[in-house]
């Protein structure tokens, strides 16, 4: 009898062995495509979340947000063991326990940087006017310290920290910070840091802000074991702000003082609330706040690059820096994250328990009605529009006890 399963499956009467192959051959394709898209997306999945150590819990009772149930703590491991069996973490702890033979190998690695004189050839067109309050000792190079090469792991972190909202006049703060240097410059005497690490704030009449940024940031930077400075650059005038620009004008400035290796651009008004978020540049641009209170904790959308960012120089220069051409709020930060994609890197982000934020509030900004046009035509700029193009006037430099501030006119477009 001829088998009718196609036109009749459930009254076919003998067993159709062909046409149940054929559909045992497509049920199994199908769930080899699906357990590929799984393997597929868990190793996509894994580039965007850096490896995560894990910090003491006994110190993280009371923490700002104990509260909060989406506050998980699941990707951490007890007693300092490696999360995410990160290959380049696991030479990072093993390497620290040789610090001997190590250490002499990045002395001589660090000797080579001394000759760098802070030039920042490839940056064309930045005009500096002689400026104001100069004060400045050229301290591009890397000292060599002869000091063993800090853990890859700060030993002294606490995981989440209680955020403090208050602003303590700048000369309270100072007291509480005796270890800083002229310019808010500080490094670890226990040990030489990993990084050289500049703290790019843009800024204009926020002080009070700042000064609660600052009462949070320097002690967790300094648990963190960095080499690092804080700039605050201040737009001149009462024109539109230039978030984008000052945060160009910001890297140029930082490395004609030090030889930085990690830049950390960070809106005045983002309080960090883990200090295992690491001020630090890993392999790729990672955006840092990824879990915003006044968003929920939330990533709003997955490309976003805004409220604070790191970036190596390397990786800085060859996007070409921030656009220029970004007047008032929105839209040079999203243009930043196309030139990071564009230039082949990907955002990377640790998760959202540990890269959390507080936001302090002000008035909204007026926003520009040019960005998204701006934003789309950005490609075509990214050679022209950028490091390559920044003009800007230095009116100040003034190495305060708590931080480098460099005040700026920008020269807006003719
Ligand atoms: C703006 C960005 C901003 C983001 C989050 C976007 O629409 O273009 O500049 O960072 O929203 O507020
Ligand atoms: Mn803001």
């Amino acid at each position: 009898m001829r088998c009718r399963c196609l036109s009749a499956w459930n009254r076919c009467t003998q067993p159709c062995l062909r046409l149940r192959s054929h559909i045992l051959k497509v049920v199994l394709a199908l769930v080899a495509l699906l357990a590929l898209q799984y393997a597929l997306s868990n190793i996509f999945e894994a580039r965007q979340l850096e490896p995560l150590f894990t910090v003491n819990f006994s110190h993280s009772r009371g923490h700002s947000h104990s509260s909060s149930s989406s506050h998980s703590r699941g990707l951490l491991f007890p007693n300092h063991t490696i999360a995410n069996g990160s290959m380049h973490t696991l030479i990072d702890k093993l390497t620290a326990n040789l610090n001997i033979s190590l250490e002499i190998k990045n002395a001589s690695i660090h000797a080579t940087y001394e000759s760098f004189s802070g030039n920042t050839s490839n940056l064309n067109n930045v005009s500096n006017s002689s400026g104001v309050n100069q004060t400045i000792v050229s301290t591009a190079a890397v000292p060599v310290t002869g000091k063993v090469v800090c853990p890859p792991v700060p030993p002294n972190l606490i995981g989440p920290i209680k955020v403090a909202k208050e602003s303590p006049s700048l000369e309270e703060l100072e007291k509480k910070f005796p270890l800083l240097e002229p310019g808010g410059r500080y490094r670890p005497r226990e040990c030489q840091a990993r990084d050289r690490v500049a703290i790019i704030v843009p800024y204009r009449d926020r002080a009070q802000h700042l000064s609660t940024l600052l009462l949070n940031l320097h002690p967790l930077l300094q648990r963190q074991q960095l080499d690092y400075g804080i700039y605050v650059v201040e737009q001149a005038g009462d024109g539109p702000f230039n978030r984008a620009m000052l945060m160009n004008v910001g890297f140029v400035e930082a490395l004609k003082l030090y030889n930085y290796d990690c830049f950390i651009f960070h809106d005045v008004d983002l309080l960090p609330e883990d200090d295992r978020n690491l001020y630090t540049c890993p392999e790729q641009p990672r955006h840092m706040s990824v879990a915003v209170d006044v968003l929920r904790y939330k990533l709003p959308y997955p490309s976003i690059f805004g409220g604070v960012s790191a970036m190596t120089k390397m990786q800085f220069q060859k996007v070409n820096g921030f656009s220029n051409m970004f007047w008032g709020w929105g839209g040079e930060d999203d243009d930043m994250s196309n030139r990071v994609r564009h230039h082949g890197y990907h955002i990377s982000r640790y998760p959202a328990n540990v890269a959390r934020y507080k936001m302090l509030t002000h008035r909204k900004q007026h926003a520009n009605p040019k960005r998204y046009e701006f934003l789309n035509t950005g490609r075509k700029r990214f050679k022209t529009d950028g490091l390559t193009s920044l003009q800007y006037e230095r009116k100040e430099l003034n190495l305060g006890k708590l931080y480098t501030r460099v005040l700026v006119e920008l020269a807006t477009p003719s």
